[in-house]
């Protein structure tokens, strides 16, 4: 009931950024939900922070979808879209993105992706959880096209480590940063937008973990 509240609370152009999974299966794919062609971008685990709105606004003719599984920031999310009057070219899917991106997204189909800040489940018990982790790394490989870049992002020194480990395991991504498996400063100052958790991170003096990566450009479907 509460949930279905917040939900009607949602402004008309608010909820039209909304994509449930059947939505997109009914129909012909991206393009046609986008209602015009371009190159798809992938966030996952948006949070309640707007990288991806910036994103959206400064590559205008990509499509740009983000995925946040916790329904009270996905929807602060959206407001935030509208209030700062994002373009027509952002959409965003509540769910797991364990159990999203497959339906959502062909294989070889997304120009890039970015996965920024995941909570690192330090618990053995919720190690599934894990993003970083081999099973989710080649499901999102999978969907890159050749030659895509994948970005990752974490303040956590042992969940960087583990992220490297999984990575080593899977051929068809490499590192653009050639013998480092990661670096402490953005790569690319022009275009990198800190995110909410990446402010509060560097407030505290947390190392950042940036990596960059990159399907290769022969790689067979992982
Ligand atoms: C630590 S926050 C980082 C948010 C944002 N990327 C940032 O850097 O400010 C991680 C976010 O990922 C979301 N998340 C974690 N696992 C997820 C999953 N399996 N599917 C979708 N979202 C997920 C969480 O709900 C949370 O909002």
């Amino acid at each position: 009931m509460t949930r279905l509240r917040r939900h009607l609370q949602l402004s008309d152009g608010e909820r039209s950024r909304e994509v449930k999974v059947q939505q997109l299966l009914d129909c012909d794919g991206w393009p046609q939900l986008f209602e015009f062609s371009g190159d798809l971008w992938l966030e996952v685990g948006t949070g309640k922070d707007t990288h991806i709105i910036d994103r959206a606004s400064r590559f205008d003719r990509d499509l740009h979808v983000g995925i946040e599984q916790c329904r009270k920031k996905f929807e602060m999310t959206l407001r935030k879209a509208e209030a700062l009057s994002c373009g027509q070219n952002l959409k965003f899917v509540q769910a797991d993105a364990f159990d999203a991106i497959d339906p959502l997204f062909a294989d070889d189909s997304l120009a890039g992706a970015f996965i920024l800040f995941p909570d690192p489940w330090p618990k053995a018990r919720h190690a599934r959880r894990r993003l970083l982790q081999s099973s989710f790394l080649t499901l999102i490989a999978r969907k890159l096209r050749p030659g895509a870049p994948l970005e990752i992002r974490t303040d956590d020194p042992s969940y960087a480590s583990q992220a490297q480990d999984s990575l080593a395991g899977i051929s068809s991504l490499v590192s653009r940063t050639e013998a480092e498996p990661w670096l402490y400063q953005p790569l690319d100052l022009d275009v990198h937008v800190e995110t909410l958790f990446e402010k509060r991170f560097r407030s505290k003096g947390l190392p950042i973990h940036h990596f960059y990566l990159q399907k290769t450009k022969d790689a067979a479907i992982a």
